[in-house]
């Protein structure tokens, strides 16, 4: 069965936000990094301005850009309202109300509309899905996974996570996974059973504090070396 739009809640996230979720250095940005589940996100339209090497691999790729944007503005008061009524469990002083962090969301997929058609020309936008990528072994040198895995761990089972997380670590040295809660905001269930598989197979599993925090309490993401590094 194919991928279906209407699975996809299109809310793509800014540059600052990437740089901020996965504490990206400026040695960081200079390496060769896929982005998995990068959907409508501005940073690899960002990174790619500033001189930066970096694909995006996602299924809603296979779509075009008229139709994303459509799905976009079908979904995006309903997705506004949706952060009022969830205002509680998270920090939105930063951005000032549920409306201005819809306008720095709406900024940052315009931003990847704007440069989707040429970057899917030059390779930089790969319809792709976990848990199986086509990407060689150690392809990149970092590989980032925002506000999938984990996240929607009530949908998407243990055994996907497991699978998926050993297929990032085999396209890439390094892999770094934010948030690390539930659409509930409870830490998922998966995480220790996760860290457990990945250090029995050979790897480095840390949890470290980042500078963001949108759900409260998700200021957390998964660091994953390999341990001949
Ligand atoms: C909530 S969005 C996050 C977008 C972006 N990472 C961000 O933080 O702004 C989740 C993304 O996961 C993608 N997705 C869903 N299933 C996937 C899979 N099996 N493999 C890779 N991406 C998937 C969706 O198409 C969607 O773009």
């Amino acid at each position: 069965m194919g991928f279906n739009l209407q699975k996809v809640v299109p809310w793509g996230r800014s540059f600052d936000e990437y740089c901020a979720m996965f504490g990206l250095s400026e040695q960081d940005l200079q390496q060769a990094i896929v982005g998995v589940a990068d959907g409508p996100a501005a940073f690899n339209a960002v990174l790619t301005e500033t001189g930066g090497n970096i694909i995006s691999a996602d299924p809603v790729y296979a779509f075009s850009r008229g139709q994303i944007q459509q799905r976009i503005d079908d979904l995006f008061d309903d997705m506004v309202l949706q952060v009022e009524a969830n205002a509680n469990d998270l920090r939105l002083h930063k951005f000032g109300s549920a409306q201005a962090l819809g306008e720095v969301r709406m900024q940052a997929m315009q931003c990847f509309l704007r440069d989707f058609e040429q970057g899917k020309q030059q390779g930089r936008y790969i319809n792709a899905e976990l848990p199986d990528l086509p990407f060689k072994e150690d392809q990149f040198d970092l590989a980032l996974c925002s506000h999938l895995l984990f996240l929607y761990s009530d949908q998407l089972s243990l055994d996907f996570h497991i699978k998926a997380i050993l297929e990032l670590c085999r396209i890439a040295e390094e892999v770094r996974i934010f948030p690390l809660l539930n659409l509930s905001h409870d830490k998922s269930g998966h995480l220790e059973q996760v860290i457990q598989v990945l250090t029995q197979s050979g790897f480095r599993p840390t949890i470290e504090k980042v500078e963001y925090e949108f759900q409260i309490g998700g200021n957390e993401m998964l660091r994953i070396q390999s341990s001949k590094n």
